[in-house]
């Protein structure tokens, strides 16, 4: 089995993305959607984007690795009778079957980044992409103090090191990386932008510690840190740590949670 592909089914991401639609909807308001307007929306999930871009007349096509997540996404847009949104599985080193220049936008927000080979991940955006079109990635930045980057690299502590050879998916969210990775997918520099900007996690009912049990539970990167630290005798050094990281990031003054989480977001003109 494809270790990528059964990181992202172990879990049920759906339950992680719960907590990201209002970002997913405004990050998606931001972009100045006009159709008519194809778009692929690449490690789509169950559509915390695709939903927001279909909602508001794109064309969209949702892929993703994880066969659990595209059929959430189905479920998703069928309930809201979007009929201008599928999701198919695939995978983002590789994108068979789709042809070139399909796209007027692709965009990939905390997606992509994950997929292994971040040099075939590029030359395939660019590839499906229409010369004139955009590419848009959110991508979490390594050693950022805030939420997501603190999770993962906590989590990152717990879990035994990966193969040789393997590229952290926080790679990604370095510019020099970006702009090397695009570079060799034909991209000139100054086709490419960078900013910060910030994902917000929100519950108005669930507090921090049972945000981290659902990342205990369905998020794999977690889940896995969690397997290896159990078998160290190390679950509830893990679970205090992270507990601790959401509680001290909280804003919500009233039993919720209302955690920000700064992420590099990239812009590539074709
Ligand atoms: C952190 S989730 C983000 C999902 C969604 N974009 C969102 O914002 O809710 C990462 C997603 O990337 C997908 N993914 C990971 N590797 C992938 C690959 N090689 N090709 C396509 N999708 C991939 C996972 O299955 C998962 O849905």
């Amino acid at each position: 089995m494809n270790p990528n592909k059964a990181l992202w089914e172990k879990g049920d991401f759906t339950a992680i993305a719960a907590f990201m639609r209002e970002s997913g909807e405004a990050l998606v308001q931001s972009l100045g959607i006009a159709p008519p307007l194809r778009v692929l929306d690449l490690g789509c999930g169950d559509g915390t984007t695709a939903l927001p871009l279909a909602r508001l007349g794109a064309d969209v096509t949702g892929i993703d690795i994880a066969q659990n997540l595209v059929a959430a996404g189905n479920q998703r847009a069928a309930e809201a009778g979007l009929r201008n949104l599928t999701f198919q599985e695939g995978d983002a080193c590789s994108l068979q079957g789709v042809a070139d220049d399909s796209f007027d936008m692709t965009l990939s927000v905390f997606g992509a980044m994950f997929a292994p080979k971040p040099f075939d991940v590029a030359k395939e955006m660019v590839r499906v992409t229409k010369p004139g079109g955009r590419i848009i990635m959110g991508n979490w930045i390594p050693n950022d103090p805030t939420f997501v980057s603190q999770v993962l690299k906590v989590s990152a502590a717990f879990t035994p090191p990966p193969p040789e050879g393997f590229i952290s998916p926080m790679t990604w969210g370095v510019e020099a990386n970006i702009v090397e990775r695009f570079g060799q997918a034909g991209v000139p520099a100054e086709k490419i932008s960078t900013v910060r900007d910030t994902f917000r996690f929100i519950s108005p009912s669930k507090g921090p510690a049972e945000v981290i049990a659902l990342f205990r539970q369905f998020y794999g990167p977690t889940m896995n840190a969690f397997e290896a630290a159990q078998k160290n005798g190390k679950e509830d050094e893990l679970n205090s740590q992270l507990v601790e990281l959401a509680k001290a990031q909280n804003q919500s003054a009233d039993g919720g949670t209302s955690i920000a989480a700064t992420f590099m977001r990239v812009t590539v003109q074709l």
